[in-house]
């Protein structure tokens, strides 16, 4: 099924979704995004998506022109002028919207605001089961003081070289390090090792994105017995790992077996991962309508 789309409230097929040419998120790629999928048609942890969106827009001075209940709302309506939609894909766009080419956010006074509704596609049934192999690649993650990981932007250059090294590798995902040569995440998802144990991630303070499922697994470490803590990762924890899993929106959480030709503990899915993985299963068949209280 095509994709429904939401441009400035306008609901339209896709080959009717344009935005002009002078919108600066083409010509500056000056926006920010979100992605959200639905359990059982309703956006999951949508109110933690709209607070990193506002957190991004913030970040580049880009003003929200909308409420949370306004933003459900559009995205319901989107929904609904899908036919026999199942779960979706909710992609939310804003970007700074129409003006002269000035890096002055004033010479754009209404922002862009997109709402994409595809059939959700979850990652392949043999990644969950078995695991899938990464790629350290040799792209750095964003210096955050260049441009900031914590922001979702619409500027995904870095993101999209470190996949394509990943691409030629026939990895399913990208790993990155940051400037100071720590393990970071991935293109499009958060890493994890299991170490005695415990899952570790690195800290946001190593440059990587907020991701909503990498803190939603904190939750459901205390939920299911898991602890989970940030932990500054190199290349050599690794090699010590017995497990570990990247997490997003799309994928859940997936365990990752081999990072090139290192297998990663027994080279198959691991009982703490797995354990992760029944507690976000339990809580998503559990959902309830998401609300903007
Ligand atoms: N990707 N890190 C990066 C660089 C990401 O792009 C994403 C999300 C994540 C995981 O974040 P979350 O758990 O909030 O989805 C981490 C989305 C899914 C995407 O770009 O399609």
């Amino acid at each position: 099924m095509a994709a429904v789309v939401n441009v400035n409230g306008r609901i339209c097929g896709e080959r009717d979704a344009v935005v002009s040419v002078f919108d600066h998120g083409f010509v500056f790629g000056e926006g920010v995004y979100e992605v959200l999928r639905t359990y059982r048609r309703e956006p999951f942890l949508f109110d933690a998506h709209v607070r990193r969106m506002r957190a991004s827009a913030a970040m580049i001075a880009l003003d929200v022109p909308f409420t949370n209940a306004e933003l459900l709302s559009r995205i319901r309506a989107t929904m609904e002028a899908a036919p026999d939609l199942e779960e979706a894909y909710i992609r939310v766009l804003l970007t700074r919207g129409v003006g002269e080419f000035s890096y002055d956010p004033r010479s754009c006074p209404e922002p862009t605001v997109v709402v994409i509704v595809k059939p959700f596609v979850p990652p392949p049934v043999g990644a969950v089961e078995r695991g899938v192999a990464l790629t350290l690649v040799d792209v750095t993650r964003n210096h955050p003081r260049s441009l900031n990981p914590l922001i979702k932007s619409n500027n995904l250059l870095n993101n999209a070289l470190a996949m394509q090294q990943a691409i030629r590798h026939g990895s399913f995902e990208a790993l990155m390090k940051n400037y100071r040569g720590e393990i970071c995440e991935c293109s499009q998802s958060n890493f994890f090792i299991v170490r005695a144990g415990e899952a570790l991630t690195p800290p946001l303070e190593a440059g990587l994105l907020a991701g909503v499922t990498r803190a939603f697994v904190f939750e459901l470490g205390a939920r299911c017995g898991v602890p989970v803590r940030e932990a500054t990762l190199f290349e050599d924890d690794l090699r010590t790992a017995d497990e570990a899993f990247l997490t997003s929106t799309t994928r859940e959480i997936v365990p990752v077996v081999r990072v090139d030709a290192l297998a990663i503990g027994t080279g198959a899915p691991g009982p703490v991962t797995r354990r992760l993985l029944e507690a976000f299963r339990e809580r998503t068949q559990a959902v309830a309508p998401a609300t903007t209280a």
